[in-house]
């Protein structure tokens, strides 16, 4: 498949977003290192090239370069921000420390609308300002461009930054000192379209239909008529949307395998097997391991020896599957595009790729082939394919779940009473949750069983019972968290009903700490 624009990473915290907004205007993109050669992309040939930004300062001794000649190749460009002083720098205009570093809200005046501001002046958004229309945009730079190479002309300036977008009609390389790619540049989007499809005559034709029926084609030539594909089902959106897609594809070739490893949530195993066996047809094979992982975590409390116990024991179940199906020849798996992009961290490009399965080992030992159907597509990508494939929204929208599961959401041993207790909690925690229209707006919500009990009472009695902390949390990617704000009356009614309906709990508290310094699992 051509590849119809690329995106040179030049380390850029913002950089998938920059690949994200690109997608969402229906244009394929992919991120590769700026360390790319030159002939990789002269073969690739894109219809455009996008710079993106980066930490370091283009005069620095070992700042990231990309050969001169990458501008001589004809093909339209767009620098962001590091991207844009790095054309300015290697095309022969200067590039020098700002005196006041700009960072955060900005507004942007236009001097020339053509061709990157086209019909956004004067949109809903932008206010005129004095002088020329102007528009909101995020900015973070400690550099700027102080003059332009020959053939550039400023299109944009800031109160501080004169050349806050510049452009070279003639060769169609352009700059921006903002950041289009970010939400707090409401009218972005558009500029990046205009870059796209008024100077690179780029097409939007990139849909999830098309995505799909271009993966499906390719799993249909990779697997032979006698080929067997198995698939590790966990219930969460990726491996869920894998197995709906080679559902789609190879059908019958396809046997899934469910792992009940006992620390599932409530009612896990029993949607799973309605979604794929009855609705899917699926050939699914649920494995009910429950007493052989308690077995192996009794008595273990540290939490990283748990996800080591939890991870072995998963390999070996699936394998031992695995090897009584015939012809198995191919494993799937969910990995996504994050997981596989050569990340240029701030040193360098660490041109480590980063592996992410939840079944590591298994290929090599059992001889498999990898089938990655994902490994192109964001998170938010997948869920459009999921929808694509008609899985059920309680699927395609579900809260992240660790793949240790309620191990590391009970604090100290595993047992099965203490299993009992974190499952009806959760039930309710997400019942009320739902019900009071808190649930949707969190990343995560979820109950806790801690190792403390404390003294209650009940009707006459005394109690000295356990106590379970319930944990809301919003965020956008799970590095970052903030509490979830809840009112106390829904909270306190949370806690009533599992006082009253979950035996063995006499309080619950609230989760107010923050990620960072805390965590949103409690182990
Ligand atoms: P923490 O607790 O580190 O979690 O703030 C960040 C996100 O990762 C999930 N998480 C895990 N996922 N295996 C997983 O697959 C794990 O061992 C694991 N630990 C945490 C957590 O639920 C949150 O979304």
């Amino acid at each position: 498949m051509q590849i119809p624009v690329i995106v040179l990473d030049f380390g850029s915290q913002y950089t998938q977003l920059i690949a994200r907004r690109i997608r969402e205007l229906h244009v394929y993109c992919e991120i590769w290192p700026y360390t790319t050669p030159l002939d990789k992309v002269k073969a690739a040939a894109p219809k455009a090239l996008i710079l993106s930004g980066g930490p370091a300062s283009v005069y620095e001794k070992d700042a990231p370069h990309i050969d001169k000649a990458f501008f001589e190749l004809g093909i339209p460009t767009l620098g962001i921000c590091y991207g844009l002083q790095l054309i300015a720098h290697k095309l022969g205009g200067s590039v020098e420390p700002c005196e006041a570093r700009e960072y955060g809200r900005a507004f942007v005046d236009i001097d020339s609308p053509e061709p990157l501001f086209e019909d956004l002046v004067g949109g809903p958004r932008a206010a005129s300002g004095e002088g020329g229309s102007r528009i909101e945009a995020w900015m973070s730079h400690g550099d700027q461009v102080k003059t332009l190479p020959q053939g550039f002309v400023s299109l944009a300036h800031t109160g501080t930054s004169p050349h806050a977008a510049v452009g070279d009609t003639k060769r169609k390389i352009f700059g921006v000192q903002f950041h289009p790619e970010v939400a707090h540049t409401p009218l972005g989007i558009k500029v990046l379209g205009n870059f796209l499809f008024n100077v690179a005559g780029v097409q939007a034709n990139w849909t999830m239909n098309r995505f799909l029926e271009e993966q499906m084609a390719l799993v249909r030539e990779k697997v032979k008529a006698n080929d067997r594909v198995v698939c590790g089902l966990s219930g969460g959106v990726d491996s869920s949307v894998v197995a709906a897609l080679l559902a789609k594809a190879i059908g019958k070739q396809l046997t899934c395998v469910f792992v009940d490893n006992g620390l599932l949530r409530h009612g896990e195993k029993e949607s799973v097997e309605r979604v794929f066996r009855d609705h899917f047809k699926v050939d699914l094979r649920v494995i009910d391991a429950r007493k052989r992982f308690l077995e192996r975590l009794a008595g273990v409390t540290d939490p990283e020896q748990k996800r080591k116990i939890i991870g072995r024991e998963f390999i070996a179940v699936f394998e031992e599957e695995a090897k009584t199906l015939s012809n198995a020849s191919f494993l799937a798996q969910g990995t996504l595009y994050p997981d596989v992009i050569e990340s240029v961290s701030v040193k360098g490009p660490s041109q480590t790729i980063k592996t992410h399965h939840n079944v590591g080992g298994l290929p090599e030992v059992m001889k498999l082939t990898l089938i990655e159907p994902l490994r192109e597509l964001f998170k938010d990508e997948v869920r459009l394919l999921g929808k694509e494939l008609g899985v059920p929204d309680h699927i395609v929208h579900r809260q992240p779940f660790p793949g240790p599961g309620l191990a590391v959401r009970i604090l100290g041993d595993v047992t099965e009473e203490k299993l009992d207790i974190v499952k009806a909690a959760d039930v309710i925690v997400e019942r009320e949750l739902r019900q009071s229209g808190h649930y949707d707006a969190l990343w995560q919500a979820f109950a806790v069983l801690l190792p403390v009990k404390s003294v209650g009472v009940m009707g006459d009695n005394r109690t000295y019972a356990n106590t379970v902390a319930i944990r809301c949390v919003t965020s956008s990617d799970g590095m970052t968290a903030d509490v979830g704000d809840i009112p106390v009356r829904v909270l306190s009614h949370i806690a009533g009903r599992i006082i009253n309906e979950v035996k063995g709990v006499n309080r619950v508290v609230y989760d107010v700490s923050q990620k960072p310094p805390s965590t949103i699992e409690w182990e």
